[in-house]
């Protein structure tokens, strides 16, 4: 099946926990691949003008994953586009069909030691801001588990990679 997964403009939407790699893998699919990258996360912060901390802290996790779904949603009319998705942006089944419609979904893996590794010194996600440790990321990847599996039409482990060999195998799964 030649370029069929990518076939035409399709839109690439990248999922998995926290500190899976989407946002780096974000950035070397738009050198790479030339196209224009979206996350989630920042357009949020844009349209809300505050960080992500103080929208959980003043209007609390559900108007953060309303707004969520509400920008997840206006994407679906482009294409060519890399997106980036929240950690959680998989829970809402209403957001999972809305990315299977709008291109082809990227699950990055990654075990919850080197999701550790790569967020214990981060302060922007609200969710580890008093759970910073292995055993509750391993908890709440977990609960999160089937939900990234069912949505993703890629799966790609990112443990002891780089971004540059993790996007190349990217690539070849896309295209093959
Ligand atoms: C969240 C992940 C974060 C951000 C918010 C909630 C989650 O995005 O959307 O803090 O529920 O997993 P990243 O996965 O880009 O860190």
């Amino acid at each position: 099946m030649s370029g069929e997964k990518c076939q035409g403009s399709k839109n690439i939407l990248l999922i998995g926990f926290m500190g899976s790699g989407k946002t780096a893998i974000s950035k070397c699919l738009q050198r790479k691949y030339r196209r224009n990258i979206i996350d989630i996360d920042e357009e949020i912060v844009k349209r809300e003008k505050r960080t992500i901390p103080e929208i959980f802290e003043r209007d609390g996790e559900a108007y953060f994953r309303d707004t969520e779904t509400t920008i997840l949603g206006e994407l679906e009319a482009r294409t060519n586009l890399v997106v980036s998705c929240g950690g959680g942006a998989v829970l809402r089944e209403e957001n999972v069909e809305i990315m299977k419609r709008s291109g082809i979904v990227v699950y990055l893996v990654a075990t919850p030691e080197t999701v550790y590794e790569r967020v214990k010194d981060c302060k922007s996600r609200p969710l580890l801001k008093e759970n910073n440790n292995v055993e509750f990321i391993t908890r709440l990847m977990e609960k999160r588990r089937s939900n990234y599996e069912s949505a993703a039409d890629i799966v790609i482990q990112t443990d002891d990679k780089s971004i540059e060999q993790i996007c190349e195998e990217l690539m070849k799964k896309l295209f093959e």
